[in-house]
Order: structure tokens, then C-alpha cells, then sequence
């Protein structure tokens, strides 16, 4: 099976409106042509209708959300729903990230609640697990990434996972420069799809993509998607600057 690999931009808390639409609009226009590779940047929640209309329908570069609320509505203040994201003109969300993990308190069952959340509003979730330098250290690795995927997917079913997207970000690997060597992530990958193969089956672990993420950048994303089971990357700071984040995209 191939899989079409996905480059995707996490903006984080950069860019304000205006300077969202025009890099959205720069990368529209560096991108155009690029074949063989789908294209998403995450920018803030309030930039998204701004640059989706910026960007308009049939734009390769398509647009996801950085976060998600488990519910469809109601008086939850200062959240969004997969409904508002989905109008807002995203097709994905990015749910799970190590900041929010880490800063917000996000745990494996509330990322299970927002993936189930983004699969009611039709979103294409984009699950972020990694482990911590110290649990890589104690070696840990393995476990950390297992029970992430145990926890946060459970309950759902074979068909549900159909859309899923995972991202491994080793988290010591995040914003730090440092970016996992091609052995440990061809480890890692690997060790993934067996693991999907192991919990659901063979055709679905052979259809998700599974991305890599932490200090991607234009000079090391061509080694990292030589790799077998690297079926492209989540970006954040390489991604800001739409001409960095267009070397990445044609690798
Ligand atoms: P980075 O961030 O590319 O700046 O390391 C990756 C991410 O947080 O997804």
C-alpha cells in the first residue's frame, strides 16, 4: 500500500491574522505544483476562516486546528468545537501534542475523547505521542509510546481508525534542535506499525501515516523520509518561514 506522505506546519502561537494569510498565501504560491505529498498548516484558531478564505476551496495547502473541545456545544468558555473548526474551513486536527500534555494537562483519555470529537465533526485527527528524554533515558520508550496509543485509542473500533494520522514526536526532539537519529526513528516507526498491526490488523496498520516530528528541518527531512515507516513530518518552527516549510514539503 502506498501512502501519500503529509507534511504539516504547526504554527503554535505565532502569527497573528494578517501575517497568517500572507504566508499561508506565499506557501500557496512556492508549493503549487508539488506533487505526490499532501500539504496542512495548523495556525491559530482564530486565523483559520482568515486564511481559509485566503487560500480558497481547492487550495493543495490545506488547513488543521491545533487543538479540539470534546463536545459538540454548551458553556464551556474559551473552547472550540469540531464543528466551529470544520466551518472555520480546516480538514484536520493536531490533538494530543506534547505542549499540550505538558502545559495544559492533557491526558491519553482526553486525547481519546478530542480524537473521538474530531471524528464526529468528519476532522482528520493527527495524534501526537513521544516520549520524554527521561523515560528514553530509563528506557522507557517502548512502554510510553505503547500505553499512549493503549489508552488514548481505546474503545474505538477498526473502521473509526480508518483516518487516523500518528505523529511520533520524541519530546526531548521538540523546538530543541536535537532531532532523533535515523536509526532511533526507523526503531520507532517500525516498533509503531508492528504495534497497530499487533492491536488492529495488517490493512490498517499499513494504511496510517505515521509522521515524524522535532526540529524537522529543509537539511534533514530527506534522510528522514528515506525511511520505511516515515510517511512524513510535523513541523513547527521550520514551518513558520514559507520558504524553509517549502523545501521541506518537496523533499
Ligand atoms: P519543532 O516542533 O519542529 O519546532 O521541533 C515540532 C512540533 O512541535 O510539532
Amino acid at each position: 500500500m502506498t501512502r501519500i506522505p503529509l507534511i504539516a506546519g504547526n504554527w503554535k502561537m505565532y502569527k497573528t491574522g494578517t501575517q497568517a494569510v500572507a504566508a499561508a498565501k506565499q506557501l500557496a504560491d512556492l508549493s503549487k505544483g508539488a506533487q505526490g505529498v499532501d500539504i496542512m498548516i495548523a495556525p491559530t484558531a482564530l486565523s483559520l476562516p482568515l486564511v481559509a478564505a485566503a487560500l480558497g476551496k481547492n487550495s493543495q495547502v490545506r488547513l488543521g486546528a491545533q487543538n479540539i473541545y470534546p463536545g459538540k456545544e454548551g458553556a464551556f468558555t474559551g473552547e472550540v468545537s469540531g464543528e466551529m473548526i470544520r466551518d472555520a474551513g480546516a480538514d484536520y486536527v493536531i490533538i494530543g501534542h506534547s505542549e499540550r500534555r505538558q502545559y495544559f494537562g492533557e491526558t491519553d483519555e482526553s486525547v481519546g475523547l478530542k480524537i473521538r470529537a474530531a471524528l464526529d465533526a468528519e476532522l482528520t485527527p493527527v495524534m501526537c505521542i513521544g516520549e520524554t528524554e527521561s523515560q528514553r533515558e530509563a528506557d522507557k520508550t517502548f512502554f510510553v509510546l505503547d500505553k499512549q496509543i493503549s489508552d488514548g485509542l481505546k474503545g474505538f473500533d477498526l473502521e473509526e481508525l480508518d483516518s487516523l494520522i500518528l505523529a511520533y514526536e520524541p519530546v526531548w526532539a521538540i523546538g530543541t534542535g536535537k532531532t532523533a537519529g535515523p536509526e532511533q526513528v526507523k526503531e520507532v516507526h517500525g516498533f509503531l506499525r508492528h504495534l497497530l498491526k499487533e492491536k488492529y490488523a495488517d490493512e490498517l496498520a499499513a494504511k496510517i501515516r505515521i509522521l515524524y516530528g522535532g526540529s524537522v528541518k529543509p537539511g534533514n527531512i530527506k534522510d528522514l523520509m528515506q525511511l520505511e515507516d516515515v510517511d512524513g513530518a510535523l513541523v513547527g518552527g521550520a514551518s513558520l518561514n514559507p520558504e524553509d516549510f517549502n523545501k521541506i514539503i518537496r523533499f
